[in-house]
C-alpha cells in the first residue's frame, strides 16, 4: 500500500511564480508517489480577518490553479476543508486533550499575537485544528514549509498523548520539510523572497496577473551596471534571479544560461526570460479558465469531501466513544 501523504493550503491571495517554481513542482512529484491528498484550509484562513466575498472567490480559484499548474485529480484527492463538518467536531474533542500551555509556546501563535493585540482565540487553536486534519485522515507524511513544522510536531504530540489515554486511535504522522528548491526573489528587491503578502505589486509576478503586466514587471527588473548576464547572487542578485527564472522554466542548467547569453545586453536577456515566463502562464492561464468555468471542478471537490468525511467519520464516531460523550 502506498503511504498517505497530505497537505494543507490557505486560500489567501493569488499564488506566485516563486511557489510555483519552489513548491507545485515538489508537489507534482509527490503525486506520482504517493497516496496524496490536498485539501483547501478555508477555516485556518478565518483565524484572522477575511472579507468573505474575495475568501469564498478565492477558494475555488485556488483549487483551479493547482489544477492548471499541473496537480492531478486523479493522482490526488482534493477537497475543501470546511466541505466537513467532523474535522471541528474532532478538533474540539482534541483541543480539550490540548494544554493552554503547549499552543500558547507556539512559535506562530507568540508571532501573530504580537502583530495583533486583537487576536482572536482561532489564532491560538489554530495549530489543533491542524493535528485534527492530518490525524483524521490517517496521514503518514505531512509535507510542510519549515515554518509549520513546529504544528506537525504538536500533532505528533497529540497523537501519542491521544493513544496513551484512550487506547491505539491514530497514526504519528511525519512531517517532510519541503526542500527549499529554487528561492526566487521579488524583481524590485531582490534581497527579498518574492511574497504573496508582498505590498509591491511591481517585484512579484501572480500566476494570474495580466501577461503584458507581467512583461513589464521583467523588463523593470532591477538589475546592475555591470551588463554581463553571470550568476552571482552576492554581487548581482537581479540577474541571478532573472537566470534562476529562466532556467528553473527551461530545465537549463545555470551554466547553460549563462554561455546562451554570455554576448546578450540586460534589455536582450530580459526579452528572453519574458517569453519563456509568458510562455508558461499563458498555458496555465488557458487551463485556469477552462477548469474554473467547467463543471469537473465540482465534481472533483464533492467526490474529495465524500472521501474525506469517509475517512474522518471512523474516527469522529470511535473518538466520542471513547470519550465517553453520546448516547450508549
Ligand atoms: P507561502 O506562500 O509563503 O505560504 O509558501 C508556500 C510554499 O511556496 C512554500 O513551500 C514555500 O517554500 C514556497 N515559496 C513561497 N515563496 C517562494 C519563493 N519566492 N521562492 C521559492 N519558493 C517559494
Ligand atoms: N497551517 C498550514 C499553513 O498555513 C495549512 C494547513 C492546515 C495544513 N492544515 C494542514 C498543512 C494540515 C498541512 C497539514 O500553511
Amino acid at each position: 500500500m502506498k503511504k498517505r501523504v497530505l497537505t494543507g493550503l490557505q486560500p489567501t491571495g493569488v499564488i506566485t511564480l516563486g511557489n510555483y517554481i519552489g513548491a507545485i513542482k515538489q508537489m507534482i512529484e509527490f503525486q506520482e508517489e504517493y497516496d496524496s491528498y490536498i485539501f483547501i484550509a478555508d477555516m485556518h484562513a478565518i483565524t484572522i480577518n477575511q472579507d468573505p466575498i474575495e475568501l469564498r472567490n478565492n477558494i475555488k480559484s485556488l483549487v483551479a490553479l493547482y489544477m492548471a499548474c499541473g496537480i492531478d485529480f486523479n493522482k490526488n484527492t482534493i477537497y475543501i476543508q470546511s466541505d466537513n463538518p467532523y474535522i471541528a467536531n474532532i478538533s474540539w474533542m482534541l483541543e480539550c486533550n490540548t494544554y493552554y500551555g503547549e499552543l500558547s509556546r507556539m512559535t506562530q501563535f507568540k508571532d501573530k499575537s504580537k502583530k495583533n493585540a486583537n487576536f482572536t482565540s482561532g489564532l491560538l487553536t489554530y495549530p489543533v485544528l491542524m493535528a485534527a486534519d492530518i490525524l483524521a485522515m490517517d496521514t503518514d507524511y505531512v509535507p510542510v514549509g519549515i515554518d509549520q513544522k513546529q504544528h506537525v510536531e504538536l500533532a505528533r504530540d497529540i497523537a501519542i498523548r491521544y493513544n496513551k489515554k484512550y487506547g491505539e486511535t491514530f497514526k504519528i504522522p511525519e512531517p517532510i520539510i519541503k526542500s527549499t528548491g529554487t528561492k526566487i526573489m521579488d524583481l524590485q528587491y531582490p534581497d527579498k523572497k518574492m511574497s504573496k503578502s508582498s505590498e509591491n505589486q511591481k517585484g512579484v509576478i501572480r500566476l494570474l496577473d495580466d501577461l503584458n503586466v507581467v512583461r513589464k514587471k521583467i523588463m523593470s527588473a532591477t538589475t546592475d551596471s555591470e551588463m554581463v548576464v553571470k550568476f552571482d547572487t552576492v554581487n548581482k542578485p537581479g540577474i541571478s534571479n532573472l537566470i534562476n527564472i529562466y532556467s528553473s522554466l527551461t530545465n537549463k542548467s545555470i551554466k547553460e544560461v549563462e554561455s546562451e547569453f554570455k554576448d546578450s545586453n540586460y534589455g536582450n536577456f530580459k526579452t528572453k526570460v519574458a517569453d519563456v515566463v509568458v510562455d508558461v502562464l499563458s498555458d496555465i492561464q488557458n487551463k485556469y479558465n477552462e477548469i474554473i468555468n467547467g463543471d469537473k471542478i465540482d465534481e472533483i471537490l464533492d467526490h474529495g469531501m465524500l472521501k474525506n468525511i469517509e475517512i474522518s467519520k471512523v474516527f469522529y464516531e470511535k473518538m466520542k466513544k471513547s470519550i465517553g460523550l453520546g448516547r450508549k
